[in-house]
């Protein structure tokens, strides 16, 4: 079987493909015919060297792929050949508080990941691709679905007449709109495209705020969108370059989910500002596979469809890494495996 792996992490020109022999499921184990995967800025990080955790070098990469079950070990009793799974982004968090060993165990930059056209792994590690729901789209929610469904479910869980904070247009926070929307709430989406700030708008979003031409956001959603009052909750993807923004934006008693790290500069954080802020803050890990079933049962009803940006062929993966980096995309970028 052909499979991807970055042999060194120094740049996207380490992504080479190799011949590997097809695994052979042991007890409890299935094997995947892998038919798409989908990129996250992680494993771009993963990489270039900017991630938050030390890693692996030589692993297969990526931990979101879909693709239909060829072999299933002895005492295999969820699935059979034929059923159609995607990967869960912790294999072994079930739900409820995160496992102690979860950090270790992550696709990409712990253990192989799915990059491949095939792929080992327990019965517990992948769940159902709702019927109706194709490949490439259920391989966008294992983590970018999922990260956008955990950070809108705090305490309380957005519902209509709250207000959601979304930064950029990637692909966790293409999802926090559309679920948001989908809650009832009222969403505000920055971005620094105007381009892209249509495409929000086609999405549902009520207010577009383009974050390069107005550098104080925060104060500017607060204020003059807002009323003063703050939004409900900011799904944070930017990090240390933005999180003072989000505080500044969030309502007293509201929530600042702590996602991601696209930022570079890291000027600090003001413990007045945090305490004043009056808001929770939350830091999140994508979240566990019962939060993944729920996702997966939304988009099976139809009310959510992924946007994929573009899909490229299972042999130019170096090219949607490219993509990705970039940054011209808008929600996902998937490669097609089969
Ligand atoms: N903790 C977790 O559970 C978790 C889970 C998933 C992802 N993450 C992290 O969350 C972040 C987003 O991941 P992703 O895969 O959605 O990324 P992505 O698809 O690569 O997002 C790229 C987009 O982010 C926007 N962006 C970049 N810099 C920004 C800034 N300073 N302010 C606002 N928006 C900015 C840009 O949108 P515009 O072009 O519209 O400006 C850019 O196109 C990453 O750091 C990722 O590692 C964390």
């Amino acid at each position: 079987m052909k499979t991807y792996r970055f042999d060194r992490l120094s740049s996207l020109d380490d992504l080479a493909l190799h011949d590997e022999p097809v695994p052979t499921p042991q007890r409890g184990e299935v094997v995947t015919r892998i038919h798409a995967v989908s990129l996250n800025y992680r494993d771009l990080s993963v990489v270039l060297g900017n991630y938050v955790h030390a890693v692996t070098p030589g692993l297969v990469p990526c931990s979101d792929a879909a693709g239909e079950i060829v072999a299933v070990g002895e005492g295999v009793t969820a699935w059979k050949p034929g059923d159609r799974v995607m990967s869960t982004f912790h294999p072994r968090w079930f739900g409820g508080r995160p496992h102690r060993t979860m950090g270790g165990e992550v696709y990409g930059s712990h253990q192989d990941g799915w990059l491949s056209e095939y792929k080992l792994c327990s019965q517990e590690a992948v769940v159902a691709v709702p019927p109706g729901v194709s490949f490439e789209e259920a391989s966008t929610l294992p983590c970018a679905g999922l990260t956008a469904w955990t950070s809108l479910s705090g305490h309380p869980p957005i519902r209509a007449g709250h207000t959601v904070l979304t930064l950029g247009t990637g692909g966790v926070s293409v999802f926090a709109v559309q679920l948001a929307k989908l809650f009832g709430a009222t969403v505000i989406g920055t971005t620094s495209s105007d381009r892209k700030g249509e495409v929000l708008k086609s999405l549902g979003v009520d207010h577009v705020v383009n974050y390069a031409a107005i550098p104080a956001w925060g104060a500017h959603v607060k204020k003059q969108i807002t009323g003063g009052l703050g939004v409900d909750c900011v799904v944070e993807v930017g990090g240390a370059g933005t999180v003072n923004q989000s505080l500044t934006a969030v309502r007293w008693g509201g929530e600042v989910v702590l996602v991601g790290f696209l930022t570079s500069d890291n000027p600090g954080m003001d413990y007045f500002q945090l305490k004043g802020s009056g808001a929770t803050v939350r830091s999140i890990g994508v979240g566990d596979r019962a939060g993944l079933e729920d996702l997966a049962r939304v988009v099976a009803g139809g009310r959510l469809k992924p946007v994929i940006d573009k899909v490229f062929p299972f042999g130019e993966a170096k090219a949607a890494f490219e993509h990705l980096k970039a940054a011209r995309h808008i929600g996902k970028v998937v490669v097609s495996v089969a």
